[in-house]
């Protein structure tokens, strides 16, 4: 039972669900509307907030005094679970991939601001070194805590089957359906987490995944695994197979955090006629992937489509120079 789960308040739920009239219009494709997980809260707020609340009870309840977690230097999910840390009175390591940057922006700025400490990984596998990190801090007396890439495990996973119920709660209270949810899918646990919720309430439309990084038959497996896994932690007598899945691997462009045009262009016209921010990583690709199925007939005009909004917002302050180059 997903309620019975250990959970620690952590963000502001349930999230805004508005339309997107502007936007739509202007697409001239089906009625679009936002689920607005940007504003979770936890330092700008974003998808892993959901999946921090149950992670950070699970490492309460194991009295750890430290999270620690690994992703990309400007990684959401370590600047969320840096301010959860911070929230909830736990010291944050984060190991991101590379070496320091020159300027410290984006959410490396505010990784530095919640007070992480920063490890950089240098050319060693991002597991490997918070391995190391971990056994150093042990070896000091704290008691770490190892969150995955993107808190994709059955335990984070979970923040989002509750959130595809939170969802379904508030459509019957609107008296909309919706055909189709699109967001940005990486690492796995929203898509898993929503599929599962999904079985769990009964929603019937399309769980479209736009893939950031993955292709689709390298990610299907994973979320098969992910989903049954967090079936299983919570107590669902529920399976999955990848028929329950839908990925679409076509907006990959230039590679992972590569803002290409597309993705410029998505930014923008969010920005320009909704006054909605989206990323360049992840809500900005995702949006772009909508747009382009939008021109190309995948949705109708009498359909209802859902755009997901994860956050990444603060990502968009590391890439001014590239949108400065680009208007030149
Ligand atoms: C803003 C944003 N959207 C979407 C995702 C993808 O979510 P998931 O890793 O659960 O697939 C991430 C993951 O890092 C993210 O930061």
């Amino acid at each position: 039972m997903l309620t019975t789960l250990p959970r620690t308040s952590l963000g502001f739920f349930p999230t805004p669900l508005h339309p997107l009239p502007n936007l739509s219009a202007r697409l001239g494709g089906p009625a679009l509307w936002v689920k607005r997980d940007d504003q979770t809260g936890l330092a700008t707020g974003g998808n892993k907030t959901r999946k921090l609340e149950f992670l950070v009870a699970d490492a309460l309840q194991q009295r750890a005094d430290t999270l620690i977690t690994v992703g990309a230097p400007q990684s959401n999910h370590a600047r969320q679970t840096a301010a959860a840390a911070a929230k909830s009175g736990l010291k944050a390591a984060l190991v991101l991939r590379g070496s320091a940057p020159p300027d410290r922006t984006g959410n490396i700025l505010l990784d530095d601001l919640v007070g992480a400490d920063i490890f950089w990984a240098g050319t060693r596998p991002l597991n490997e070194a918070a391995a190391e990190v971990a056994a150093e801090l042990s070896a000091r007396g704290q008691r770490p805590y190892l969150i995955p890439l993107g808190g994709s495990n059955p335990i984070g996973a979970v923040g989002y089957a509750t959130a595809m119920l939170e969802f379904v709660e508030q459509i019957k209270t609107i008296g909309t359906t919706f055909d189709a949810i699109v967001f940005a899918t990486s690492s796995g646990g929203t898509q898993s987490g929503l599929a599962l919720g999904a079985k769990l309430s009964g929603y019937t439309g399309r769980i479209l995944g736009i893939s950031v990084d993955h292709q689709a038959d390298q990610l299907v497996p994973r979320l098969v695994e992910l989903a049954n896994a967090t079936a299983q932690h919570s107590g669902e007598a529920i399976t999955f197979s990848a028929q329950d899945f839908e990925v679409n691997d076509h907006y990959l462009g230039g590679g992972y955090a590569v803002m290409g045009k597309p993705e410029r262009e998505a930014i923008q016209l969010c920005a320009q006629t909704e006054g909605l921010l989206v990323d360049p990583v992840y809500t900005g690709r995702a949006l772009a992937g909508l747009i382009d199925l939008t021109r190309v007939g995948e949705f109708k005009a009498r359909q209802n489509v859902l755009f997901w909004h994860t956050g990444g917002t603060p990502a968009l302050f590391a890439y001014a120079a590239q949108f400065a180059a680009q208007s030149t």
